[in-house]
C-alpha cells in the first residue's frame, strides 16, 4: 500500500503557492501574466490547496494528479462538495508526461505547482518530474516546486536518519510514537550547554508542533533527498528550464539582512543563483520554494519601480502610530514621509484586502509609491499579487462570508482566501454560513438564537436566552472583525 494511503498527508492550502502571488513574482522579472490561468498540480494529495482555488476561480482551468488512491478520492469528494470544476486524476508522475494528454485538458499550463513532491521521490522520478515541466509548461508558464534544501536539511536529515533507525518497522503509528519519544529523550540526554544539545532542543520543540503526518512523510520518509539550489538549477537547465526566483521575494533577496552582511555577500560576486546559494549557506536554509520557467524566456533582474504597475498589494503590517509599522513577522518600518505614511497606513488599515497599486498611486507621486511598495515587498512587509481577491478588511454592515469557507464551516477548519487554514470555534461554525449579506448584527443575534445555539456557564448550565443575547451582542462584532482579518469575509 502507498505510504500516502496509509497515513494521509495533511493536505492544506499553501499561502506561498497562491497563483496570484506566483504570477506577481514572475511579472517582476519580466514574465507576462496570463489573463486566464491554466493550472496543474503534481502530487496534489487530498486537494487541500487545489480544490478551494478551483472553487473560487471557476473561469480558470484546474487539473491535479496524484499516485495514491485515498488522497485522490478525498480531493474528488471535496470538489463535489464545493461544486468545483477541477479534474483530479490518479496518475504516477512517471506515466504523466504522456498520460496527461487527452480529454478536455489544456495543451499547456501557465502554472505547474508541486508542493512537497520533488525532494520526496527517487532520482528517476525527479527526472520524469523535470521532463513533465519541459513538456507541459506554456511558453511563458512558471513552475513552483517546494524542496528540502541544503545545508539546513542536512542537519535535520541527520536527525531523521537517527529517528528512522530507532523507529524501525511496524505500523506507522508505532514508528511515529517511537520517533517522537526518542526525539524528546535525546534532547533531554544531551546537556543544553552543549551546542549539539541546544540544537536538539530547538529541533524537538519544532517537531512537537508538527502533525504526525509530517513526522511520517518528512523525517521518517525512506526517500528524502534535499537539494543544493545550484545543483537543482543545473539539472533544470538540462531540461531547458531556468531559475526564475523564489516564491517569496524576501527569501530570495538579502534585504532583510543587516546592510553590512548584504555588502559582504555582494562582494563575493556571481549571478542570481550564486548569490542565493551563498544566502542559503549563511541562513542554513532547509526549505525552498523554487520557481522555474523556460530558458528562452528573457528575464530582467533590474527591479525598477515600473514592475509593480498593474499589480495588487496586500499589507502584512500593523500601524503603531507616528509613521511606525510592524510587520506580521515582527520587522519594523518607520517613515517620516506623509505620502508613505498614507500608503502603508491604508494597507495596514485595510489588511488583508488586496489594494490595487493604481489606487495607491493616486495618493502622491506614483514613482515614489511604486518604488517603496517594491522595497516593502522585498522585505516581506507587503505581498504583491497579479489579481485582487475581493476580501474586506472590515466587516460590512451586513457581512458576507466567502463561499468556500462558508460551505466548509461545519468542519471547523476552513481554507481562507489567504490560502491559510483557519480554525473556527463553535460560535463561528454556526455564524459563518449565516453571513449572506442579508443580516446586520441584530439579525445575526436573532438567527443564532433561533438556530438553537447555546452557551453554558462555568457550572455547565445552559444560560437563559436573555444572557445568551447579551453575550452574542458582544461576541458577534468581535468575531466578525477576526473573520475579516483571517481572510474569510468578502463583504
Ligand atoms: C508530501 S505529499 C504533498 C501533497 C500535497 N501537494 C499537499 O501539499 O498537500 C506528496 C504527494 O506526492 C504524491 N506522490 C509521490 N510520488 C508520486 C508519484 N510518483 N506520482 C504522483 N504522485 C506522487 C504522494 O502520493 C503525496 O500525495
Amino acid at each position: 500500500m502507498d505510504r500516502y494511503d496509509h497515513v494521509p498527508y495533511d493536505s492544506m492550502p499553501i499561502a506561498e503557492a497562491d497563483p496570484a502571488r506566483l504570477f506577481a513574482v514572475a511579472r517582476l522579472f519580466g514574465v507576462p501574466v496570463p489573463e486566464r490561468w491554466r493550472v496543474l498540480e503534481i502530487g496534489c494529495g487530498a486537494g487541500g490547496h487545489l480544490v478551494p482555488l478551483a472553487a473560487r476561480h471557476p473561469d480558470d482551468t484546474w487539473v491535479g494528479f496524484d499516485r495514491a488512491t485515498l488522497p485522490v478520492q478525498q480531493a474528488q469528494g471535496l470538489a463535489a462538495r464545493l461544486g468545483a470544476t477541477v479534474d483530479v486524476v490518479q496518475l504516477d508522475l512517471e506515466d504523466a508526461v504522456d498520460a496527461l494528454a487527452g480529454g478536455s485538458r489544456p495543451e499547456a499550463y501557465d502554472l505547474i505547482i508541486a508542493h512537497g513532491v520533488y525532494s520526496w521521490v527517487p532520482e528517476a522520478v525527479q527526472h520524469a518530474f523535470l521532463s513533465l515541466l519541459a513538456r507541459w509548461l506554456a511558453p511563458h508558464g512558471i513552475a513552483y516546486l517546494s524542496v528540502n534544501c541544503l545545508p539546513g536539511w542536512g542537519l535535520r536529515g541527520t536527525l531523521g536518519a537517527m529517528l528512522r533507525y530507532v523507529a524501525g518497522d511496524g505500523a506507522p503509528e508505532q514508528q511515529i510514537g517511537r520517533a517522537r519519544a526518542f526525539t524528546a529523550l535525546l534532547a533531554d540526554l544531551v546537556p543544553e550547554t552543549d551546542p549539539y544539545g541546544a540544537w536538539l532542543r530547538r529541533e524537538a520543540a519544532l517537531i512537537e508542533q508538527q502533525p504526525d503526518s509530517w513526522m511520517f512523510h518528512d523525517l521518517l520518509a525512506p526517500t528524502n533527498r534535499p537539494v543544493w539550489l545550484h545543483e537543482l538549477v543545473a539539472e533544470a537547465g538540462e531540461h531547458g528550464l531556468q531559475y526564475l526566483g523564489d516564491a517569496k521575494l524576501d527569501a530570495m533577496l538579502p534585504d532583510r539582512l543587516p546592510s553590512a552582511v548584504q555588502a559582504r555577500l555582494a562582494s563575493l560576486g556571481g549571478g542570481q543563483v550564486q548569490q542565493e546559494q551563498l544566502l542559503d549557506f549563511v541562513l542554513a536554509r532547509s526549505f525552498r520554494r523554487v520557481l522555474l520557467c523556460r530558458e528562452q524566456v528573457p528575464l530582467s533582474r533590474e527591479l525598477g519601480p515600473e514592475v509593480v504597475e498593474g499589480l495588487w498589494v496586500r499589507g502584512r503590517l500593523v500601524g503603531e502610530g507616528e509613521g511606525r509599522f510592524r510587520s506580521l513577522d515582527g520587522d519594523e518600518l518607520s517613515t517620516a514621509s506623509p505620502l508613505l505614511r498614507a500608503v502603508f497606513g491604508a494597507l495596514a488599515e485595510r489588511r488583508p484586502e488586496a489594494v490595487a497599486v493604481a489606487e495607491l498611486e493616486k495618493l502622491g507621486d506614483p514613482g515614489t509609491v511604486r518604488s517603496n511598495l517594491l522595497l516593502a515587498a522585498s522585505r516581506g512587509l507587503v505581498e504583491l499579487r497579479s489579481r485582487g481577491d475581493g476580501l474586506v478588511g472590515r466587516p460590512g454592515v451586513r457581512p458576507v462570508a466567502e463561499g468556500v469557507a462558508a460551505a466548509l464551516a461545519a468542519d471547523g477548519l476552513v481554507p481562507s482566501v489567504l490560502c491559510q487554514r483557519v480554525r473556527l470555534d463553535g460560535l463561528e461554525r454556526v455564524m459563518l454560513p449565516l453571513l449572506d449579506g442579508t443580516r446586520d448584527t441584530a439579525a445575526l443575534v436573532d438567527a443564532l438564537v433561533a438556530s438553537g445555539f447555546t452557551v453554558s456557564d462555568r457550572g455547565g448550565t445552559v444560560v437563559s436566552e436573555g444572557a445568551l443575547r447579551g453575550w452574542l451582542e458582544v461576541e458577534v462584532p468581535q468575531r466578525l472583525r477576526g473573520m475579516a482579518r483571517s481572510g474569510l469575509l468578502v463583504g
